[in-house]
């Protein structure tokens, strides 16, 4: 396996140390101050409605920023700047009173935390003293577990997505757990609903089949959901969960829109989605299945797109594929099609999973975001780890031997993968691969645990997550790891974001996290001139040195006023 090797500093900035403590670290001549954070109001009705000891109240709980933030994408609509960003989901002991320790315990508390997650559209505008939310601008919109939606391609309406709620199979409710982001080439946001698994329970008797325990659905609702709501009772709706793990499109440009569940892209726990374009103008879509031992698909539509036409069937009508990785670096995408799979369009799709285990795609040690070179015809992978890697096999998947771009047993820190297209076409079948880096422990390994030779003592880190590149063509890292600075990860720090230089192989580390955080979500503004970082489940204060610690979006800018991206 070759792996990019490290040369001299081509960076503009002085790369910073690790850091244990709760703040933020920036390199010399750049500031950082908080955007947004937990609980803050949308609209001004909301005024006062979080405080640094109780949270927020139920009543004004669909009207703040959500917990968690995650995946974020900016747009800008009509001269106004606007992010759409996901609160993944909602840690109950810090926003529960604590006699609740963990679980609501009544229907209110219930609908808090359904309200506390999901995604929130707001407009955003500098002031003249830094980025701040413009309170109750008509763009505002908070999108929660009980949002009314809706579905299209082949699986919508299909006997496996019908409920006693709606029977027709196309009106379903909410979009949970949302992970990573995408955005449309027309200007829409695409959120990724992850870990929907864990939201479904059961009063009663379990309903039986592969589809359940190959996706992880079974044993109590990580927040009771089922003992107050029938949709989350899988012993009432068995079908309830097969309306969630999908790829879901919101119009930034409408509060009112009705967000769409686009079954055409498959249903797994998706991690991110990554749109980008194939030389005949067909669109494609990276996504990768967060799990230790799932896969990396990729969706590509029959229609193709050109700026000013219609976008009716781009994500309802095309082929979903599963990735293949050689061991001699070479790979194929494998289409997921009845003949191939033996199974019905709707169950390949409603059971990705199922589907290309038929096809024998390969295991990936955890696949989060994917990114795309916007200069040359290339996609990165981030493989976060897999503890179980060689070891044992996962959620009733397929074996994972080591070998190819899963090269190390019992993998706790992670890689990147990346893959070349054939013809630098991203619309075609065959690609070539190597690893972009393997992070490691050049301090406490010496074996291929040390990392690839791009990693050294001043910029280690572990469990690469969120990635994008900028218009440089350079690739921005954040991590999601162990932060405890001991044994394996010694010398690693707190989470942090780094930036990678494609051509060289070089990182370096730009940004640390408040001890606890991880560091996921980012995006600019429209002059490029400031990044939005998201510091999702800080630990101690942060942000305000007081109080409940409040997940945040952070900005972060040049004092020179020159662009960071
Ligand atoms: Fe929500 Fe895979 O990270
Ligand atoms: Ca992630
Ligand atoms: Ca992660
Ligand atoms: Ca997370």
């Amino acid at each position: 396996t070759s792996v990019a090797r490290a040369q001299s500093s081509g960076f503009d900035f002085e790369p910073i140390g690790i850091a244990t403590d709760f703040d933020i670290h920036v390199p010399a001549g750049y500031q950082w101050k908080p955007l947004v954070k937990w609980g803050q109001p949308l609209f001004s009705e909301a005024e006062g409605a979080f405080s640094p000891e109780t949270g927020v109240s139920v009543a004004m709980s669909d009207k703040v920023f959500g917990e968690n933030t995650d995946g974020m994408e900016l747009f800008e609509v009509d001269g106004a700047q606007v992010i759409a960003v996901n609160s993944e989901y909602v840690n109950p002991k810090i926003n529960l009173p604590e006699a609740s320790e963990g679980m609501p315990a009544n229907v209110d508390e219930v609908t808090l935390l359904k309200n506390m997650q999901g995604v929130t559209v707001m407009e955003i505008a500098d002031t003249g003293n830094g980025y701040e939310v413009v309170v109750d601008s008509p763009f505002n919109r908070r999108i929660t577990h009980e949002t009314q939606m809706t579905m299209d391609g082949p699986a919508a309406g299909s006997a496996l997505v019908q409920t006693n709620a709606d029977p027709e199979g196309m009106s379903p409710k909410g979009t949970m757990n949302n992970c990573g982001s995408g955005k449309t080439l027309w200007g829409t946001y695409l959120t990724c609903e992850e870990n929907f698994n864990g939201y479904f329970g059961t009063t009663g008797e379990m309903p039986e089949g592969e589809g359940y325990s190959r996706y992880g659905i079974g044993g109590e609702g990580r927040y009771a959901y089922e003992k107050y709501d029938a949709r989350y009772d899988l012993s009432q709706e068995p079908n309830e969960p097969h309306r969630h793990g999908w790829i879901t499109e919101i119009d930034p440009s409408d509060a009112s829109s009705t967000p769409v569940k686009h079954t055409a892209l498959g249903r797994f726990k998706h991690e991110n989605a990554e749109m980008v374009q194939a030389a005949d103008g067909r669109v494609v879509v990276y996504m990768g299945d967060d799990e230790r031992g799932e896969f990396i698909y990729k969706y590509v539509s029959n229609g193709t797109w050109a700026e000013g036409q219609p976008t009716d069937g781009l994500l309802s009508d095309g082929t979903l594929y599963v990735a293949k990785f050689n061991p001699d670096q070479t790979g194929e995408w494998l289409a997921l099609t009845p003949e191939s799979t033996s199974m019905s369009l709707e169950e390949i799709l409603v059971f990705s999973r199922m589907a290309g285990s038929k096809v024998g795609a390969t295991t990936m040690d955890r696949p989060e975001w994917i990114a795309c070179n916007p200069l040359k015809a290339e996609a990165y992978c981030a493989l976060t780890n897999n503890k179980n890697r060689g070891l044992k096999t996962n959620a009733g998947g397929d074996e994972t031997p080591v070998g190819g771009p899963n090269p190390r047993e019992a993998n706790n820190y992670g890689q990147i993968v990346r893959w070349t297209p054939e013809n630098g076409d991203h619309g075609t079948i065959d690609f070539t691969w190597d690893l972009y880096v393997m992070a490691g422990n050049p301090e406490v390994h010496a074996d291929a645990y040390a990392g690839s030779d791009n990693v050294t003592t001043g910029n280690m880190f572990n469990s690469p997550d969120g990635m994008a590149f900028d218009t440089k063509g350079r690739l921005w890292i954040q991590t999601d790891g162990d932060d405890s600075n001991e044994g394996d990860f010694a010398g690693m720090g707190n989470n942090q974001m780094l930036v990678g230089d494609t051509e060289t192989g070089e990182i370096a580390r730009f940004l640390t996290a408040p001890n606890g955080a991880e560091v996921t979500g980012l995006c600019w503004s429209a002059d490029r001139k400031v990044a939005f970082v998201g510091i999702q489940h800080p630990g101690g204060s942060w942000p305000d040195g007081e109080g409940k610690p409040r997940s945040s979006v952070i900005s972060v800018w040049r004092e020179d006023g020159e662009t960071v991206g």
